[in-house]
């Protein structure tokens, strides 16, 4: 974990007046040498000062983990539930990919960009709604869908229905979803999203599948499909089960016959099998066969290398005892490279 004892600068005080804590309880639930994973949350966390991560987020992200804010921008901007810039409070996600599409999804989006007068990522002039089409939302069988802050709002869509979704919205009501959590605001969103539990009622949604869900199932049974010993009921399971022992057996012979043809007719590598105990990283085990006897040094993550140039003295005193590895990533990863070897 970085020096809690760091002094933030100008730009990262005010948000670590606020978050410090609740960012430090993020950061320590990762390992030691690992604390730069906490990033994800942490911009999270940001977004439910700012509602989006400004400049200002950055900095205190990249200050508060030792890192620069190179690193922290280029996290922040490839995702795309980091906004970049002001959301409204309710952010209306239209899934506009295949199945949504061909089923009107589209036209859902354009109805309701033109009631609202904003196009994609654009915010009304009351603060109230931010829209945006989505890619899948993961519920395609209840295409089309429309999300709120994440959550599902509208299923089998039509561009009357999400029309009066946001209109109530805009009169400060929280309508009831098709199905799931009730709404919340962005802001309480990025909450959950850093880690925390929404402890309000009915924050989180329970209940069991629908039935579009389960219409392969239903489709299936009604045809005299079925699974021998299929149980629907049976619980999901947390680990990996141990195969059963009547398959020992199978499973062996399979992984026998898979190793035999691997060996015998992977071009270039007949007679080349992987070694058991090789626990090389794998990094470690390219850079050997680029440069089987180390002759040429490697300038990955050398000096010779430019650097982004700390902006302020917390981000360069994170940076120093943040050395790159070998290959290029940060410290984190160092411990990693050295059990390698
Ligand atoms: S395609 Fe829209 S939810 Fe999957």
């Amino acid at each position: 974990m970085s020096d809690t004892t760091v002094e933030f600068s100008p730009a990262a005080a005010a948000l670590a007046e606020e978050l410090l804590p609740a960012a430090l309880e993020i950061i320590a639930r990762y390992p030691e040498g690992r604390s730069r994973s906490a990033l994800l949350p942490l911009l999270h966390l940001v977004q439910t000062e700012e509602g989006h991560v400004s400049p200002n987020g950055v900095a205190f992200c990249a200050e508060v983990l030792g890192i620069n804010k190179a690193q922290v921008g280029a996290v922040a901007t490839f995702y795309t539930m980091y906004k970049r810039r002001p959301t409204g409070e309710y952010l209306v996600s239209v899934c506009t990919n295949t199945l949504c599409n061909v089923l009107g999804g589209q036209e859902v989006y354009d109805e309701l960009s033109e009631h609202l007068g904003v196009g994609h990522d654009e915010t009304t002039a009351d603060g109230r709604i931010t829209l945006e089409h989505a890619e899948c939302l993961a519920a395609c069988d209840y295409a089309p869908v429309v999300t709120v802050n994440y959550d599902f709002a509208v299923d089998q869509a039509t561009p009357e229905t999400a029309i009066g979704l946001v209109d109530q919205l805009r009169n400060g009501e929280r309508p009831a979803p098709t199905r799931g959590a009730r709404l919340c605001s962005l802001k309480d969103m990025q909450l959950q999203l850093a880690g925390f539990a929404d402890i309000r009622d009915g924050a989180v949604a329970d209940g069991p599948a629908g039935a579009p869900t389960l219409r392969g199932v239903t489709l299936a049974q009604e045809h005299g499909v079925a699974v021998a010993d299929f149980n629907p009921d049976t619980p999901i399971t947390k680990t990996k089960p141990s195969p059963r022992e009547e398959n020992r057996g199978r499973v062996a012979t399979v992984v026998d016959k898979v190793k035999g043809a691997v060996s015998s007719v992977t071009p270039g590598h007949a007679g080349k099998t992987t070694r058991a105990g090789d626990v090389k990283d794998p990094q470690t085990r390219t850079a050997e066969q680029r440069n089987p006897d180390a002759s040429t040094p490697d300038k990955t993550g050398t000096a010779d290398e430019k650097k982004p140039v700390p902006s302020n003295p917390a981000e360069a005193a994170g940076t120093a005892s943040n050395q790159p590895a070998g290959d290029g990533k940060p410290a984190g990863d160092t411990a990693r490279t050295e059990e390698a070897k």
